[in-house]
């Protein structure tokens, strides 16, 4: 795989596959721009090297071209951060004369965000026409988003058949990072698990458990665990057709001598996100008309005393529901905990750990912390990503 390193771009015309997908809030406010952030180390030296920059990213899982998925506003915050003498501007469309006659009107150093690449509907498709279309925008092309390359899009794994193609910084730095996590793991290697779901997260406890000392579960997915175990769970979110799934995690992870550890209490309420009623209750005594949002005191401090001898910690997914102040506490102190863990390597990885991480102002405490939801995952479990796969041809 070429890096970007190894060939100089000044006064060409670089495609740059970012993945600014940052979540928005109801009106399409950016609430984290740590992905747009991620990319401004390869922007930065493209542009010192007087390239000038066709920039492909998607937002959201558009339908069609929803207002609140377009990339203007992405354009704009990256013109903010590259500062006055970057000039960059946006387009409406994706190809054809208008883009092509907007591109040279752009000066080298230069930056031209396209519009959103999923409202084309060859995007998600692979279409080898529009990568091909894509392609003829540019010298060059460089995929700086790790985060999709478990994806086979045209602009990720398609433009690379047209055009000598090289990682980006943020793209190698993943593949780095998650590859001593994968190949080198200090023991004790403790995995924190959480999420809402098991069925999202079984690859990745499957091909961690050969390798971890200890499993930590919590958030919702818990719950599929503990009625595995026949505790009840009142109304709490449980995988029905999951439970034996999750009897068998159990029990290969007593083969692999894996220590298991479980909340033992909780925070429950009657609406997870209008409540009207909450309580702290054990393990066992969840009434049958209320639900965990979050794992409670004992449990917290369970998993910390759990957590502190490690090593190496994955952190993937969130406690309980974060996104509701009240049920935050169980989240917040255990990603607190890394930054007390001074001799740990402690990576963060998944879309939801990232976003809490951030809103928490936690950034500093890891080693690292992917940019990747399902790709990082899929790298972890050891899959081969076709947009690394293209790279490497
Ligand atoms: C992500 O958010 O994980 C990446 O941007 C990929 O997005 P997708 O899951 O919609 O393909």
């Amino acid at each position: 795989m070429k890096s970007i390193r190894d060939h100089y771009f000044s006064n060409t015309t670089v495609l740059v596959r970012v993945d600014m997908n940052v979540p928005l809030d109801k009106q399409g406010n950016i609430t984290s721009e740590s992905r747009i952030l991620a990319a401004v180390p390869t922007l930065n030296f493209l542009l010192s090297q007087k390239a000038k920059l066709v920039l492909i990213t998607h937002l959201g899982r558009p339908k069609d071209h929803e207002a609140i998925f377009q990339t203007e506003k992405l354009a704009l915050r990256v013109g903010q951060i590259l500062g006055p003498e970057v000039i960059v501007k946006s387009t409406q469309d994706i190809v054809g004369p208008s883009v092509k006659k907007q591109l040279q009107e752009i000066p080298y150093g230069g930056i031209l965000m396209l519009e959103n690449i999923r409202f084309h509907p060859g995007e998600v498709k692979g279409d080898i026409e529009l990568a091909r279309a894509l392609s003829e925008l540019g010298d060059t092309y460089v995929n700086d988003a790790f985060s999709c390359c478990h994806r086979d899009h045209a602009s990720v794994t398609g433009i690379p058949d047209f055009l000598p193609s090289y990682a980006g910084f943020q793209l190698e730095k993943e593949i780095a990072e998650l590859t001593h996590l994968n190949t080198d793991p200090q023991s004790p290697f403790v995995l924190l698990q959480g999420g809402a779901k098991v069925s999202s997260k079984l690859g990745l406890l499957k091909a961690l458990l050969g390798k971890l000392d200890k499993l930590i579960i919590g958030g919702g997915m818990a719950f599929t665990f503990l009625k595995a175990m026949g505790y009840s769970v009142g109304q709490s979110l449980v995988e029905e057709d999951k439970i034996d799934v999750a009897e068998g995690i159990l029990q290969l992870a007593k083969k692999t001598n894996t220590k298991v550890v479980l909340p033992t209490d909780f925070v429950v309420t009657d609406d997870a996100h209008q409540p009207t009623y909450t309580a702290t209750v054990p393990l066992g005594e969840i009434p049958n008309d209320l639900m965990g949002v979050d794992i409670g005191p004992k449990t917290v401090q369970l998993f910390v005393e759990e957590l502190s001898p490690a090593a190496t910690i994955l952190f993937n997914g969130p406690m309980g529901i974060f996104e509701v102040p009240a049920f935050n506490k169980g989240t917040k102190e255990l990603y607190a905990l890394a930054g007390t863990l001074k001799n740990a390597y402690k990576v963060a990885a998944g879309g939801d750990t990232a976003a809490a991480i951030e809103t928490f102002g936690y950034v500093n405490y890891f080693t690292y912390i992917s940019m990747g939801g399902g790709a990082t995952l899929a790298y972890i479990e050891g899959k081969q990503l076709p947009g690394i796969l293209t790279l490497m041809d």
